[in-house]
């Protein structure tokens, strides 16, 4: 095995509460630490649990965020080929809708480096104890809202859905779409084919700086989605529109038919 490696750790979304003790420890014993995370004041803290922390490059003017994700594994290569043993933090769950994180270990372990990375608290982790959704009730399906449009993704309206970058829907770099609000409306159209109206949805955004400020938490009948604000970190939740019907049959061949009273299946 070279000399060098990576480890690719997440801070979770609320600052400093949402580390792992694990995580913590690699950032802090690390030759070299590199990040890319939302907000100043998570950059800020870093640098004070290792002074060699630096801000991974992120050029939004790039046509395509991949461009500007490339560089960023590009920078972590480079101070893995020097030897160095360094850790690459991004917000969240380092490996939850973070094409970077991915790639990069996956050119480290290519090129011979040792590589691994430790999970994190997702936006997603929070929206189950925000809104009070255990996927466990009746299943849970996330997308991305642009990749749920132009591959057409199958899903069930009887389980969750959570569309995640639904403020880049349609866009493949960082400019503000001028048409933007016009991309919601084709979202709501498509979620229209399946759910009424009026079922209520939710844009939610986890809060970062727990306790002071509150998650944001909008409630709106999904027919008001294209005038309703969201923003670079908002997260839709489409609530179930009603319980599957179980299959008789299938209960018969597993045997549940004896325990069905017992257990209260519907
Ligand atoms: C590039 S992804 C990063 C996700 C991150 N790695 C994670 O584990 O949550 C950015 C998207 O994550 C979601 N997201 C990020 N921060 C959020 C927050 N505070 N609340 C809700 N969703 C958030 C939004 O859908 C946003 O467009």
């Amino acid at each position: 095995m070279k000399a060098g490696s990576l480890t690719i750790v997440g801070t979770g979304i609320q600052l400093v509460g949402h580390l792992t003790l694990a995580a913590k420890a690699w950032i802090e014993q690390a030759d070299k630490v590199l990040f890319a995370v939302a907000d100043p004041v998570t950059a800020k803290w870093l640098r004070s649990l290792n002074e060699t922390a630096e801000a991974l490059p992120y050029n939004t003017n790039n046509h395509r965020r991949r461009q500007t994700y490339q560089e960023m594994v590009e920078k972590i290569l480079t101070e893995v080929r020097q030897g160095l043993n360094v850790c690459a933090v991004f917000y969240g769950h380092p490996g939850v809708f973070a094409d970077p994180a991915h790639e990069a270990m996956k050119q480290a372990q290519n090129e011979g480096f040792r590589a691994q990375m430790l999970p994190g608290i997702s936006a997603e982790d929070c929206l189950y104890a925000d809104l009070g959704l255990d996927p466990g009730r009746n299943g849970c399906q996330s997308f991305e809202t642009t990749d749920f449009l132009i591959r057409q993704r199958k899903f069930d309206p009887t389980s969750a859905l959570i569309l995640w970058q639904i403020a880049f829907t349609g866009n493949l770099g960082f400019y503000k779409l001028e048409k933007q609000s016009q991309a919601i409306t084709v979202l709501t159209e498509v979620l229209r084919r399946y759910y009424s109206a009026d079922h209520k949805v939710i844009v939610y955004e986890a809060a970062v700086y727990h306790p002071v400020c509150k998650p944001v938490i909008k409630h709106i009948p999904l027919a008001t989605l294209p005038e309703t604000e969201v923003t670079d970190v908002s997260t839709l939740y489409v609530p179930p529109k009603a319980l599957a019907p179980v299959d008789s049959e299938m209960m018969m061949r597993l045997g549940m038919h004896l325990f069905t009273e017992s257990v209260g299946i519907r």
